[in-house]
């Protein structure tokens, strides 16, 4: 979700004021992805390196979760969202941990949407974490395959994602899902995040269906055996 520091720059406005703004567009989107029918939505909204910002901004970072959670609690229930966070929220404060993962349990079972806030979150690290946990539990390397692998992942039990959007004009991952983002399409607008409209959702949703999604493979190729035999 970048650019909010360059709204609030173009603003005269305290950078803290640019990501109050986009925390609010991530209702627009969600809307809209109950609309669509798209399953699960991904955002980031702190990495582990964000913690070298300064400190005015990164506290009103840790706060924002919290706050929006609270404020669109009703919203949430009644849409049927499910609420995940990917990384870790052990450096929220005690009532903001007990606040967040409350809502992430009492919607577990909600199924419109999923929203998964990838929070204090880092590619790198959320692998050392699964190797860290596969030699914990005793795995021998020969049984490592990709699909154990991603079970030790935040994700084990969504897919990976279709398409990875960019705000203000970034053109890198950023250690954003790095593992799951092997395949995804990628789309990047100047836009600024807290711009960034449905129209702007609908032009990269537009995008991502005129792509071809080869996989590695030729186009026109069938995607697994499987298809081969039963096509
Ligand atoms: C990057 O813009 C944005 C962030 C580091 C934080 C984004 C977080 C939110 C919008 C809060 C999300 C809240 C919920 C409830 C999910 P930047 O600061 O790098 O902007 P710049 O590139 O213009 O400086």
């Amino acid at each position: 979700m970048d650019g909010n520091g360059r709204w609030a720059r173009g603003r005269a406005l305290p950078r803290t004021e640019g990501h109050r703004e986009g925390a609010l567009r991530v209702r627009g989107i969600a809307e809209a992805c109950i609309d669509i029918g798209i399953s699960t939505l991904t955002v980031f909204a702190f990495s582990t390196e964000n913690w070298d910002r300064p400190h005015d901004e990164v506290d009103v970072l840790m706060a924002l979760i919290p706050e929006r959670l609270a404020a669109e609690r009703a919203t949430i229930f009644n849409n049927d969202v499910r609420i995940r966070v990917l990384g870790e929220i052990e450096s929220l404060p005690l009532a903001d941990r007990v606040a967040v993962r409350t809502i992430v349990r009492q919607t577990v079972k909600h199924q419109a949407l999923t929203l998964n806030i990838a929070f204090n979150y880092g590619g790198r690290s959320e692998i050392l974490r699964a190797v860290r946990n596969l030699m914990r539990d005793g795995i021998a390397p020969e049984d490592v395959s990709e699909d154990l692998f991603a079970s030790y992942l935040y994700t084990s039990d969504i897919p990976d994602p279709d398409l990875v959007i960019r705000t203000a004009g970034e053109q890198r991952l950023s250690n954003f899902l790095i593992w799951q983002a092997a395949y995804a399409e990628f789309y990047s607008t100047p836009t600024l995040w807290p711009d960034f409209t449905r129209d702007e959702f609908d032009k990269a949703l537009a995008t991502y269906r005129q792509r071809e999604r080869k996989f590695g493979r030729v186009a026109d190729q069938p995607r697994v055996v499987s298809d081969l035999i039963s096509g």
